[in-house]
């Protein structure tokens, strides 16, 4: 893959990259989409990372659909699927890994101790053997992008990190690779999350600024469901990612919640 890359970036190719551990749906989709309107060459990898995963996470019953996969990569005309071995990608001996500080101390960083060090080691991995121009993240996970935008600026990775909207389903549900796992009762259940988030919206709106009047109303929302376990309920900076007392410049309400035994996560950015 990397000499692949190596000759395409030397014959003036830009490169356009999606990192995913593939169960791929049409989020995804989006991010090859934007990738292939502005790149000559479209890269994909799809590999399921071990060290993202924490003790009790679900790095085994993680959905592994490598033949849809392809075919979804062919229908929005990615050119390179890059899946590589678990063996491959780290050396038994493997003795570098890459630390975010700080932007990993709210959210899911709190909640998963050590996730955010196996996204961030396996991204510029992955960024090192793909040397893309541009690597697409979707707004979904926003802490990562965060985390992956501040990594590139840290290191000096020379790749346009490019933030994608995120994908919903019709009624609203953040599109997920998580989602194939709740039951038909959990998914309507699943909708509370965007509705807490148009909540929050409509309540900024209308002009509450009080973060933690705002983040009790959602809680209160989500609590009425009995299929949910609240893991936070957050507000914090665009930036920072620090939580923050009042709703001024921009930021953001975050949610990670389990459904059944599903953990979903969603935000929302406002500007104020
Ligand atoms: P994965 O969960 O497969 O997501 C791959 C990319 O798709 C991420 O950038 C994610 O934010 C984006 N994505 C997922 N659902 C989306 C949606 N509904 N709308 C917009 N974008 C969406 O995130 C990972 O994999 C891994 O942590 C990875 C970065 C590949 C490192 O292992």
């Amino acid at each position: 893959m990397q000499k692949t890359s190596l000759k395409l970036r030397a014959e003036k190719k830009s490169i356009g990259f999606v990192p995913t551990m593939g169960a791929l749906h049409a989020g995804h989709q989006s991010l090859m989409k934007k990738a292939r309107d502005a790149n000559d060459v479209v890269v994909v990898s799809i590999f399921v990372n071990p060290t993202q995963f924490g003790p009790g996470e679900d790095f085994e019953k993680y959905p592994r659909t490598l033949n849809e996969d392809l075919a979804k990569c062919g229908a929005v005309g990615v050119d390179i699927v890059f899946n590589p071995e678990a063996g491959s990608m780290y050396a038994p001996d493997q003795s570098t890994f890459v630390e975010v500080l700080k932007l990993t101390d709210n959210l899911c960083g709190m909640s998963r101790p050590g996730h955010f060090r196996g996204v961030a080691t396996v991204v510029c991995k992955l960024l090192n053997i793909v040397q893309p121009t541009r690597a697409y993240f979707g707004l979904k996970d926003y802490q990562q992008l965060q985390v992956i935008k501040r990594m590139a600026r840290d290191l000096f990775i020379p790749a346009d990190i490019v933030p994608v909207e995120i994908f919903r389903e019709p009624d609203g549900l953040a599109m997920s690779s998580r989602n194939r796992y709740l039951s038909p009762e959990e998914r309507t259940d699943a909708l509370v999350l965007k509705e807490a988030l148009d909540l929050f919206r409509e309540r900024v709106k209308k002009g509450e600024r009080n973060a933690i009047t705002l983040i009790k109303e959602m809680m209160e929302l989500i609590v009425e469901v009995p299929s949910t376990e609240i893991d936070y309920v957050s507000i914090v900076d665009a930036n920072t990612l620090e939580d923050v007392a009042m709703i001024e410049g921009r930021v953001v309400a975050a949610l990670a919640v389990k459904v059944g035994n599903t953990r979903l996560i969603d935000n929302t950015i406002v500007g104020v």
